[in-house]
């Protein structure tokens, strides 16, 4: 079991709960992939950010994404990257090379920021929304922050869109409901339209993506540390779970594994007054 077998379920309060060492490893680890890199690029083209606009990136943590998006708004732009992980927010800071970068990183709980209304031509979050205590209070912040006729994006994993080959249909199906209900909120990105919604957003848009993975990427999520849990709680016992290991180790042998997984981008448009 690696240390950061349970990062990927627990990044609600990292500096407290996770050594953020081990957290900075975990999302370098992720955002080098191909996979997320691809995704993050379909999220800049939906935000639809230009020259001069003001955006804010919530839960930015080592603000990757963050800079890429400075990039796009130019001298005249200004791009801030929020996190309440002050370890994520000085890494941010350290790794912006570009003095001259429209970028700034500032600690901030997403429920509660410290920014005037209507601060943002878009407010943009991605993989936040699943960790945090109350989802509704941080959208209604973010749409607080927008101006009217800005733009508001989302992006969140759901983890039972998996589709994983295994020996017993009933094995795998419950153990990836098991893995997903570990999630705070497990079925925030089916829910988030709603959300929007509500918040009296237009034009909602939901562009699902899809990505595929391997079994190191998967014990990099923290399957493994998942698998114990399950078994622990009687959710399976240990002969199924080594079954389906075997099996999965024995697809990624012969190169015939694959893992697909979909995420949801939500967007929406805050009306004009
Ligand atoms: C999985 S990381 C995603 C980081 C970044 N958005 C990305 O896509 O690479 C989740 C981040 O959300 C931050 N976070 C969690 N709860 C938060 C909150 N209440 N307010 C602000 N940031 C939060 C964590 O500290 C962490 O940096």
């Amino acid at each position: 079991m690696g240390e950061n077998s349970n990062l990927a379920l627990s990044f609600h309060n990292i500096d407290r709960t996770e050594a953020p060492k081990s957290a900075v490893r975990f999302l370098d680890g992720l955002n080098n992939t191909q996979q997320v890199q691809e995704i993050q690029r379909l999220t800049h083209r939906l935000l639809g950010v230009s020259e001069g606009s003001q955006v804010l990136d919530a839960g930015c943590g080592l603000g990757e994404v963050t800079r890429e998006v400075a990039k796009l708004v130019g001298k005249t732009g200004r791009v801030v990257g929020v996190d309440l992980s002050e370890s994520m927010v000085a890494e941010s800071r350290r790794r912006t090379e570009d003095p001259a970068l429209p970028v700034e990183f500032r600690v901030g709980d997403i429920h509660h920021l410290d920014f005037p209304d209507w601060s943002f031509d878009a407010c943009r979050s991605s993989r936040v929304f699943m960790y945090l205590d109350d989802p509704c209070q941080a959208l209604s912040e973010l749409v607080r922050l927008t101006r009217p006729g800005g733009t508001v994006l989302l992006f969140e994993p759901e983890f039972d869109s998996w589709i994983l080959n295994g020996p017993d249909r009933a094995v795998v199906r419950k153990l990836i409901h098991f893995w997903t209900d570990q999630l705070r909120n497990p079925w925030i990105g089916r829910q988030l339209p709603s959300l929007f919604h509500a918040q009296g957003l237009t034009d909602v848009t939901v562009t699902p993506v899809s990505a595929s993975w391997f079994l190191p990427h998967l014990e990099t999520f923290g399957l493994r540390a998942v698998l114990d849990k399950a078994i622990q709680a009687g959710v399976a016992t240990r002969s199924e779970v080594e079954e389906w290991l075997r099996f999965m180790e024995e697809a990624e042998r012969t190169g015939c594994f694959f893992g697909v997984m979909t995420g949801l981008v939500i967007r929406g448009v805050k009306p004009a007054t």
